[in-house]
């Protein structure tokens, strides 16, 4: 079991899994630092955890893909002297073939995904690495494994997120640390994602859908267990299974249809 106790900083905790790791850890008495940009929807559910949980929540809104956001996080997690958990987990999707798509939003995807999750975890990992105890997850994505049209900074991204996760972890293994990374890599979750995406949620069939609250309790149950990657659900495993061993030329074709079937491009 991973060491329970102390405090949790989860950023993306507004809505969709942050906010469901937000209730699950709450329960598992962990203190919260709740991070997102919708302050009414965090001091809302801090209210809410801190009453039904008994443990302390800070609600602290910041956008995390701006310079001033990101420091203002960065220097809080330094001073948290009892955290043990940092869950990376604010994302958005996009549409659209990469030269056409807004600029701003790109680079903005860019900052989120990869640049806060590099500095909040190089801010986190110091302090866990001296006190000998502490987790971090980074919520990335099925998408990480592979690329499609009308992805191409999302797919990156999220490649860049298991990449990154895989050589931190490589690095505590080999100083000896018991710190524990895992990369969360979902597939199609109920949440508020695909809303804010503009995308149907019916041109998927229902089978590949999950519930936010089995893929966080997955990936706690893999926290507890030391699991680098995490990869909710069977039909996802095997997918995931299957693209490291397909020709690319056929995962290729199988990026186009999807691509169209959830109009990305
Ligand atoms: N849902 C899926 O099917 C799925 C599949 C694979 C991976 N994922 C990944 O899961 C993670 C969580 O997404 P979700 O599915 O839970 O979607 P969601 O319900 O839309 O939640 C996204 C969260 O990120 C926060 N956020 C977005 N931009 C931010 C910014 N600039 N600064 C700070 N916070 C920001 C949002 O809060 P505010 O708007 O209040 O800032 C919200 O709390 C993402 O990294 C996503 O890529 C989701």
């Amino acid at each position: 079991m991973f060491g329970p106790g102390g405090t949790a900083l989860i950023t993306g905790a507004s809505s969709g899994l942050g906010e469901v790791f937000a209730r699950q850890l709450a329960a598992r008495g962990y203190g919260l630092i709740l991070v997102a940009r919708r302050r009414d929807r965090l001091d809302k559910l801090a209210v809410e955890l801190a009453r039904s949980s008994k443990v302390q929540v800070e609600p602290l809104a910041a956008d995390l893909a701006s310079e001033q956001g990101l420091a203002g996080v960065e220097a809080r997690i330094r001073q948290a002297a009892t955290l043990n958990l940092l869950v990376n987990n604010a994302g958005f999707g996009a549409r659209g073939r990469f030269w056409e798509a807004d600029p701003e939003e790109q680079q903005r995807m860019h900052r989120l995904h990869v640049m806060a999750t590099l500095r909040l975890t190089q801010a986190a990992l110091g302090g866990m690495v001296a006190r000998g105890r502490g987790g971090i997850i980074n919520v990335s994505s099925v998408a990480g494994f592979g690329a499609g049209p009308g992805s191409a900074s999302y797919s990156a991204t999220k490649a860049w997120m298991n990449t990154f996760t895989e050589a931190i972890a490589l690095e505590l293994r080999s100083a000896g640390s018991p710190v524990r990374v895992q990369a969360l890599c979902p597939g199609f979750t109920y949440t508020e994602f695909h809303d804010v995406l503009g995308m149907d949620r019916g041109v998927i069939p229902k089978g590949w859908w999950m519930p936010a609250e089995y893929v966080v309790a997955q990936s706690l149950r893999g926290l507890d267990r030391g699991r680098l990657f995490v990869i909710p659900g069977f039909r996802y495993k095997l997918l995931v299974l299957a693209m490291s061993y397909i020709p690319r030329k056929l995962k290729h074709a199988g990026t186009r249809i999807y691509a169209r079937r959830t109009r990305r491009v």
